[in-house]
């Protein structure tokens, strides 16, 4: 039987969302429903669903685990939507693969348009990047949205780790240099189901590509940290070379998500109303 959207990485922070949200037809696959490094499964289950649109939320997201375990991360963020695009084009459907600011090095002085140069600092950036790259080769009919500093109800997250640490410690130090935009979950999931609706509606060459898609406004880890933990406990502004980790993060993570509005007239709220959400879910 086939279905308008299927979804992969079924059960992280945004595809939970998008499938709970989902108002459309839906298979939701987590990871042992669908490895999507495995491509003989990844082309059977797509065959057998016959979806008009894949979502692809799944990923290998542990930044610094990716540096001494870059095998997996490619294998998943490389391989996995390389394999979901071939997959696709078989059967003429469109592919909405999710990225990462950490293609860019934060070395840009303002906001990171779609067009600027790529060059990611760690093996996670690179393997994202390198997954853009096999999407683009093997499929036309994409649409990459690159997000950021994603935060959800469902698993864990900058939030989650602030909240448990104020109740267990009486002093947070954060890092105060690294630049960038919350993104609450179900925003980003509004976002990918709004994209999805209008390529069902009607699909056109103008609405594939790369976009950026993060929530409204910038802030550093530090900032945000304030306005999770707000007076319980205070923190401390520390620098990234003060809190040594085993990827280097780019300093400025902010994209500019202009052209998702102009193309698809979608926007996403400012950040703090989403950690309102978010806290008042939790
Ligand atoms: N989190 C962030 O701050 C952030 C920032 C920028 C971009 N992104 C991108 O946003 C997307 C969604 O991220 P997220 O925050 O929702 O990540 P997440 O919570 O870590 O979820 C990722 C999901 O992918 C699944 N997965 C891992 N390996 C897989 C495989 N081989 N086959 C199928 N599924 C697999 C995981 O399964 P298990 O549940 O079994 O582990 C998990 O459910 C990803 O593309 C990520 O790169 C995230």
């Amino acid at each position: 039987m086939s279905v308008d959207l299927l979804l992969t990485g079924a059960n992280g922070q945004l595809g939970w969302e998008v499938a709970r949200r989902a108002t459309r037809s839906l298979k939701a696959l987590t990871r042992a429903d669908l490895d999507i490094s495995d491509r003989s499964k990844v082309i059977e289950a797509i065959a057998m669903s016959k979806p008009k649109v894949v979502i692809n939320a799944g990923a290998y997201t542990a930044v610094d685990k990716a540096e001494s375990d870059r095998d997996t991360a490619f294998a998943v963020n490389r391989d996995g939507p390389s394999y979901l695009a071939q997959a696709c084009t078989r059967i003429c459907a469109t592919l909405v693969h999710i990225s990462t600011d950490y293609v860019f090095d934060g070395k840009k002085a303002a906001a990171y348009l779609e067009d600027d140069p790529v060059a990611p600092l760690g093996v996670y950036g690179a393997s994202k990047l390198a997954g853009e790259e096999a999407v683009r080769a093997a499929l036309s009919a994409h649409v990459i949205l690159r997000t950021a500093w994603v935060f959800g109800v469902h698993g864990n997250n900058f939030v989650k780790t602030m909240l448990r640490l104020a109740s267990e410690r009486p002093l947070l130090k954060v890092v105060d240099d690294q630049r960038g935009c919350p993104t609450f979950a179900g925003d980003l999931a509004n976002a990918v189901l709004a994209v999805a609706d209008r390529i069902l509606e009607r699909p056109a060459d103008h609405l594939f590509g790369t976009f950026h898609c993060v929530g409204g406004g910038e802030v550093t880890w530090c900032g945000f940290a304030r306005s999770i933990v707000r007076s319980r406990v205070p923190v401390e502004a520390i620098t990234t070379a003060q809190y040594p980790t085993p990827a280097q993060r780019p300093s400025n993570s902010v994209l500019d998500c202009e052209k998702l509005d102009r193309v698809y007239g979608v926007k996403l709220r400012p950040w703090q109303q989403g950690l309102e959400e978010m806290l008042a879910r939790l």
